[in-house]
């Protein structure tokens, strides 16, 4: 995902709200342009208690492209995955991994089937409430880290918690938590050219953490990464599904890197082809 649009995305809400000016001079100071607008309100409606945290029934995703050209990315897709899972996808390139992925993320929305998040049913929110519920269930980390390179850790962590209106003491407090996690105390106050890709990487771990979200999806985090440092990250996953009781979902190409997870789902042709637990 491109940065412009992972911060448009994920952090965007579409609407007014007092941390839009803020977020977007941020943004614009980094040269990162960012139309979108921020907002506090929270959702309640349909928020119930439910075991299974994600439940997609029968997904299906056409992308049309014109002139009666269409390509399905998603062909009836349906999975269930519980709190606390760790689950690897893979499948070839153009399988409809990173769709599936923006779907569950509520980046993208289905052209048919449901999705229950949570016991919410999703494709009954407006912009609005997907970015809210985006924002307090989902933490996301891409290949690109996306940084922002003029703000130092702290502040790139700091980030999430704007659009939440978070006091500025407890943003910092929370934010020297979460990179304390991530193994990144005494570097705080790094820049992201003063840090090497893995220790970028766990700054965008530890801003996918920052708002407490159950969930974190990442696509090909390691795949901008050397092999030692791959094994580091990911040790770090394992760490945040077993000890914080988060769960994972996460893209890879590489099957050294899905046997980290408790379970694969293989994609191909846009549908499921596999779906087993990895052997410890
Ligand atoms: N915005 C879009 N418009 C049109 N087609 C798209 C769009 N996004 C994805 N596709 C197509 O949908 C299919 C699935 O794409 P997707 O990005 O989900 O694949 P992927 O499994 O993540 O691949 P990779 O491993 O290369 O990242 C591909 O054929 C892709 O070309
Ligand atoms: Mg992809």
């Amino acid at each position: 995902m491109k940065p412009r649009a992972f911060w448009e995305m994920v952090l965007g809400a579409g609407r007014s709200g007092r941390w839009t000016m803020v977020l977007s001079a941020l943004l614009l100071l980094d040269g990162w342009p960012c139309g979108r607008a921020y907002g506090q309100e929270m959702i309640t409606a349909g928020d119930v208690m439910m075991t299974q945290l994600i439940q997609i029934q029968e997904i299906t995703k056409i992308y049309y492209l014109g002139d009666d050209v269409h390509l399905t990315a998603l062909d009836r897709v349906s999975v269930s995955i519980d709190p606390q899972e760790f689950v690897a996808i893979m499948g070839p390139s153009g399988s409809g991994k990173s769709t599936f992925m923006n779907i569950i993320g509520c980046l993208d929305k289905p052209t048919q089937g449901r999705y229950l998040l949570d016991g919410t049913d999703v494709g009954l929110l407006n912009s609005d409430q997907l970015a809210d519920i985006r924002n307090r269930k989902i933490g996301f980390v891409f290949q690109g880290f996306n940084l922002l390179s003029r703000t130092n850790a702290i502040e790139n962590v700091e980030l999430p918690m704007l659009y939440n209106g978070v006091h500025a003491k407890q943003r910092n407090e929370r934010a020297m938590n979460c990179l304390a996690l991530v193994g990144l105390k005494g570097r705080e106050h790094h820049h992201p050219n003063q840090l090497s890709g893995g220790e970028q990487q766990r700054v965008a771990i530890a801003r996918a953490l920052v708002n407490d979200a159950p969930i974190i999806l990442a696509d090909e985090p390691t795949g901008n990464l050397d092999t030692k440092t791959s094994v580091e990250i990911m040790n770090l996953f394992v760490k945040l599904n077993q000890e914080s009781k988060i769960s994972i979902i996460l893209i890879t190409h590489e099957a050294d890197i899905a046997q980290f997870g408790k379970r694969i789902i293989r994609f191909r042709d846009g549908k499921i082809i596999s779906d087993e637990a990895v052997k410890k």
